[in-house]
C-alpha cells in the first residue's frame, strides 16, 4: 500500500451488495459501491460538469449522473455515454469525455481500504 494515501472507508460487512457509502477525506468526496460483494470506489464527483454522484442511478456496473445522463462504468472509469456520439476522431472528445475518477480498493480483515486518487 506504498505511495498511496488509503483510509479506512467502511467495515469489512458495513455494505451489503448494492449498497454504497458516501466518505468525505480531505476535502474530497468518495463513493464506496459494493458492487455484488466486490467493493468499488471513485470520486463522487461527475467528470462532464462536477454535478455530485452520491445520489446517482447505479445499475450493475453503471452510474447515470442526474443532470445530464451522462453514463460511467464504475469499475473502470470510462464514459459510455454520450461517447458513441462523438466521433473517434474529435478532439474535443478528451474534453468532454473525460473518465471517472476511479479509486484502489482493498477488503483487509479490518475492513475496507480506499485510496485516494493519485495528486490529490
Ligand atoms: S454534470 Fe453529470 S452529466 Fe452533466
Amino acid at each position: 500500500m506504498a505511495n498511496k494515501r488509503w483510509f479506512h472507508a467502511a467495515a469489512a460487512d458495513e455494505l451489503l451488495p448494492g449498497e454504497r457509502k458516501v466518505v468525505r477525506v480531505d476535502g474530497q468526496c468518495i463513493l464506496l459501491v459494493n458492487l455484488a460483494g466486490e467493493h468499488v470506489a471513485f470520486e463522487s464527483v461527475c467528470p462532464h460538469q462536477e454535478a455530485p454522484l452520491d445520489t446517482a442511478d447505479i445499475q450493475g456496473e453503471v452510474i447515470t449522473c442526474l443532470f445530464h445522463g451522462y453514463q460511467y462504468n464504475i469499475r473502470t472509469g470510462e464514459n459510455l455515454y454520450p461517447a458513441a456520439v462523438y466521433p473517434q476522431n474529435r478532439s474535443c472528445r478528451k474534453q468532454f469525455l473525460r473518465p471517472l475518477v476511479v479509486c484502489s480498493v482493498a477488503a483487509r480483515t479490518d475492513g475496507i481500504w480506499v485510496a485516494l486518487p493519485a495528486g490529490k
